[in-house]
């Protein structure tokens, strides 16, 4: 399935991309639409991509803090979504590679997904493979969603840096594209069917329960006990806690638990989709109500989960203009579709998460206070890992269990040594860091020292205020950048895309040690 004459068809792209005249030196794509064009765009393509999130979702968990972003774009190669981890996606970015930008090979010559637009077959590309210079950073790994006809409706692709480039990567994305490619025929065939029980195809993964949530630590079973005594209760659970803190465990135990756990749970992770799709996805829409529009229009997740529980997933990504509407929702009770003013009453509970300090975001004005409080009737905490260091060894034994039956390989044994250093480390990606040291472990079949000796530098920077104006971004990313080229400033200075005079200078007047 995978190509093997991949270099083949590198080859050939390179030559299309001479005979069209396209610069080595060129930094961004040639194509970015408008953002009345990409509305029209997204709006034509959202079945594929709101069946897709769940799964680009999945991919960017999975590696989040290994430096990827993933990348969905339509079957002519414009990006309709980007999800990644923040340094990497801010620096995709700043080369323009953002919603409404082509990666198709006429505008920014060979990468991966150009190749899938090509092929219509899975590849990988890295480094030079790229044929401009500033994408010779990236290893990009992509494969194609087909409808049920086999014709491409879009690409799936998971960037990084090179050094980072890995075969496993490119079966990720595969079995991702897979995975869509399947539940839009499921849902083809449910709507077929007009079977209405069926629109709850995800209701068999919201399957944790509080016994399945691992952990002796007090603070940590009082979180458990304060978060069963709410679940009986209707109103707005404010859910906070880090990334892989088990906030998406809490929000379905929590439902499951409560009397509504035979109604419908519906999630929607705010930070994940279009921003443009949010006020429709929220609220729904009738025909005609923009270009594209289904006929008999479309309910929205509120109208979905009417008599049971919405999630709001990483509501501190909610833009401005949505926090208004959903605020709007909240007092008054009721939905109206996007081109209608109907009135649709909905009785939904809803259990709002989110890895940031609200607070401190209705301070700096990104958050709207009165939505906070509004959101903030019933606030349940859960606290990092690094604080219940006790739970560290419990939670791994389990992982380990867990793991080792699933595979068949043999248990690790953790020393008294080993232990002290997982307890020394910070766990800036919790538990869930902790569920992939595990599988480390396990396939590994040794206790990596490395691990920690690697992850420390980065971590500790993590956890100071980010100062974000244009110099120390710059600064940040100089050094990033020398260190990933091993102190090399010819290399570096070619990542960078600028002459290594230039660079000296900079590195002179940021005052950066080699
Ligand atoms: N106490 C726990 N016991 C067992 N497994 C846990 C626990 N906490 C988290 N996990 C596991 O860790 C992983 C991450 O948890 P979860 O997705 O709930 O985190 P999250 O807080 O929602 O993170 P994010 O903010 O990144 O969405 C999951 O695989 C979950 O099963
Ligand atoms: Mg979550």
């Amino acid at each position: 399935m995978l190509n093997s004459n991949y270099k083949e068809i590198i080859k050939q792209s390179h030559q299309r991309c001479e005979k069209l005249g396209i610069q080595q030196d060129q930094i961004y794509s040639k194509k970015i639409v408008s953002d009345n064009a990409l509305q029209r765009i997204l709006n034509e393509n959202r079945d594929m991509i709101m069946t897709a999130i769940p799964y680009i979702e999945q991919i960017f968990k999975f590696t989040k803090g290994s430096d990827f972003f993933v990348l969905l774009t339509d079957s002519e190669g414009c990006i309709l979504n980007a999800l990644g981890d923040e340094n990497i996606l801010s620096e995709a970015f700043s080369l323009k590679m953002i919603p409404g930008a082509y990666m198709n090979e006429e505008n920014i010559g060979t990468n991966a997904m150009s190749c899938v637009i090509k092929t219509n077959s899975p590849i990988q590309l890295s480094g030079p493979d790229h044929f401009i210079n500033t994408y010779k950073r990236w290893t990009c790994s992509a494969a194609p969603v087909k409808d049920s006809d086999g014709n491409l409706i879009g690409v799936v692709d998971l960037t990084g840096y090179t050094e980072n480039v890995h075969p496993h990567t490119l079966g990720i994305v595969v079995s991702v594209a897979k995975a869509i490619e399947e539940m839009l025929k499921v849902i083809k065939t449910n709507k077929n069917t007009k079977n209405k029980k069926s629109i709850n195809v995800n209701s068999h993964q919201y399957k944790y329960r509080f016994e399945d949530i691992v952990g002796q630590d007090e603070n940590f079973l009082d979180a458990i006990e304060f978060a069963k005594k709410i679940s009986n209760s209707d109103s707005t659970i404010l859910l906070m806690g880090e990334s892989g803190t088990g906030k998406e465990l809490f929000a379905q135990s929590i439902y499951n638990l409560s009397p509504r756990c035979n109604e419908p749970f519906i999630v929607l992770n705010c930070g994940a989709i279009p921003r443009q799709l949010m006020e429709s996805e929220l609220f729904g829409y009738v025909e005609g109500a923009f270009t594209g529009a289904k006929k008999g229009g479309n309910p929205g997740k509120f109208e979905l989960a009417n008599g049971g529980t919405i999630h709001l997933d990483e509501i501190g990504e909610m833009p401005p203009d949505m926090q208004v509407k959903l605020l709007r929702v909240l007092e008054e009770g009721y939905v109206t579709r996007l081109g209608s003013h109907k009135i649709i009453p909905v009785d939904v509970r809803i259990i709002a998460s989110t890895n940031k300090d609200l607070g401190k975001e209705v301070e700096k004005s990104k958050f709207r206070k009165d939505l906070y409080y509004r959101l903030n009737v019933l606030p349940l905490f859960i606290p990092p890992l690094r604080e219940r260091k006790g739970d560290i060894k419990l939670l791994l034994d389990y992982f380990i269990d867990e793991i080792s039956r699933r595979t068949s390989k043999p248990k690790i044994n953790i020393t008294k040594e080993n232990l002290l250093l997982l307890e020394n480390h910070n766990w800036p990606g919790n538990v869930r860091e902790l569920r992939n040291f595990a599988e480390l472990l396990i396939n590994t079949g040794k206790f990596p020292n490395m691990y920690f000796n690697r992850m420390e530098k980065p971590m500790a920077k993590e956890h100071k205020e980010e100062s974000l104006d244009m110099e120390s971004v710059e600064k940040e990313h100089l050094i990033r950048v020398i260190r990933r080229c091993n102190g090399n400033i010819s290399q570096s200075a070619e990542l960078l895309g600028i002459r290594r005079n230039t660079l000296y200078n900079k590195i002179k007047k940021y005052n950066i040690n080699i």
